[in-house]
């Protein structure tokens, strides 16, 4: 029999996380069945205590479960605490453990696969929900020279900034508060481009930017890449590389083997 594990999200019908792990499976040999759960928005505890009544043993907790997971866990990871979020849950003997992959899949992305060291970088996070909190932390352990934080909504930006002020160079405020700040990386953690919708950032922001990243990803450029785009960005990434190297992360922490993801980023492009 198969070890069982799912993720677990309302909506679910689009995850990747499917095919990314039967990939990561396929590859280390790991006799795993993955497959995807959708929970009621009421009911994330239930279906997860279901899951592990059938032998479940790893779920991958996304969107709007993460905060509950985090809860959940009778362990938590310094990153899950910190991100007060938790999309990898391991159900051990005696308890479960929470730990959040997300910002490690970022870095990952940015550093390994893309080839742009962060220490030393200015950049600007977009966005100060749940997507931009799970990352701040692994940001600024890179030493970034410094980390600006804008929002639509600009005191939660602060909000954030109060958080994690202790951890590194970080600043905050809305979309125009930056007007003089020369940028190297522009990260979109808002959810515009779920929405379709471009954030109103000023094109200025760009001007030295030589990587414009969009947490979000869909079969062509998001409004916010074409932006950047249209505005001299050279190098554009979507979080396909991200979703990815997350995944990698879950995967190691369940199974103690670390997978190829570049092969698996390849295939997933293809088939957006
Ligand atoms: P997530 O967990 O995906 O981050 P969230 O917690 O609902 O979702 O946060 C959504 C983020 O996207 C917020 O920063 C939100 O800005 P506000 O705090 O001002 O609401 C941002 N966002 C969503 N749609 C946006 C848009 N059209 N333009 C700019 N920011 C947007």
């Amino acid at each position: 029999m198969p070890d069982l594990y799912a993720v677990i999200g309302n909506p679910i019908s689009h995850s990747k996380s499917p095919l990314i792990h039967t990939a990561f499976a396929r590859q280390t040999n790991q006799s795993i069945q993955y497959d995807a759960r959708l929970a009621p928005l009421d009911g994330f505890m239930l279906a997860v205590e279901n899951f592990r009544q059938q032998g479940g043993k790893g779920l991958n907790v996304t969107v709007p479960f993460k905060l509950e997971a985090h809860h959940l866990s009778t362990h938590l990871t310094e990153r899950a605490r910190i991100a007060q979020a938790v999309n990898t849950l391991k159900f051990e003997n005696n308890g479960i453990s929470g730990d959040n992959t997300d910002g490690a899949g970022l870095i990952r992305d940015i550093e390994s696969n893309l080839g742009l060291s962060i220490a030393g970088k200015r950049i600007l996070l977009l966005g100060a929900g749940g997507a931009a909190r799970g990352v701040i932390l692994p940001l600024l352990l890179q030493n970034p020279a410094l980390l600006a934080i804008a929002n639509r909504t600009p005191h939660k930006a602060e909000a954030l900034q109060q958080q994690f002020t202790s951890h590194g160079h970080i600043v905050a405020g809305d979309f125009i508060a930056f007007p003089e700040e020369k940028f190297d990386i522009i990260i979109n953690a808002t959810s515009a481009s779920l929405h379709n919708a471009l954030p109103q950032i000023p094109a200025s922001i760009f001007s030295h930017a030589a990587l414009a990243y969009d947490m979000m990803y869909s079969h062509e450029l998001t409004h916010f890449l074409k932006f950047a785009q249209l505005h001299g960005v050279q190098q554009l990434a979507d979080g396909i590389g991200m979703l990815v190297e997350q995944a990698a992360e879950s995967f190691f922490i369940w199974r103690g083997i670390y997978p190829q993801t570049k092969p698996v980023i390849t295939m997933l492009k293809s088939c957006l």
